[in-house]
């Protein structure tokens, strides 16, 4: 995130654009979601529902594979965008499935008039259980 002008963040861009792909038939809550890699590349997902509701996919975990499938598991920076305000933060079942990949990224939340919320996954999930945690002594 290296533009502090409001609305010229590519990453923000890229979430809102996320965004109205999303296929959300049932909520009407459309979600997207821009993860950067730590080699600077940057993966997008939307919200995906179902008729059989339980089966729908957050954005983020759909950005999550995008990566994945690219071979890329290291980031920096997500940005997720809603229409709400202030802008949503991601489910919990989303904390749980980024911190997979690690402790330390930041988190950008985006609507599109502008507003915008910077945290972090510490923040937003304190004393979390990862990977480390399945070796067994
Ligand atoms: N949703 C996301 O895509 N990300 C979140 O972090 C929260 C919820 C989606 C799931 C469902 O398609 C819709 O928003 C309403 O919950």
């Amino acid at each position: 995130m290296s533009d502090p002008v409001p609305g010229s963040d590519p990453l923000a861009a890229a979430a809102l654009a996320a965004r109205a792909q999303a296929y959300a038939p049932y909520s009407r809550f459309l979600v997207g979601a821009a993860i950067e890699a730590s080699d600077g590349r940057v993966f997008a997902g939307c919200n995906v529902e179902y008729a059989s509701y339980p089966l729908s996919v957050c954005a983020e975990r759909n950005a999550i594979a995008a990566a994945v499938v690219a071979g890329v598991r290291s980031f920096r920076v997500i940005a997720i965008a809603t229409d709400t305000s202030p802008p949503s933060p991601p489910c919990g079942a989303c904390r749980q499935a980024l911190r997979e990949f690690g402790r330390d990224l930041r988190i950008v939340l985006v609507n599109p008039r502008g507003e915008r919320v910077e945290t972090t996954l510490a923040a937003v999930l304190p004393h979390s259980f990862g990977p480390e945690h399945l070796t067994t002594t």
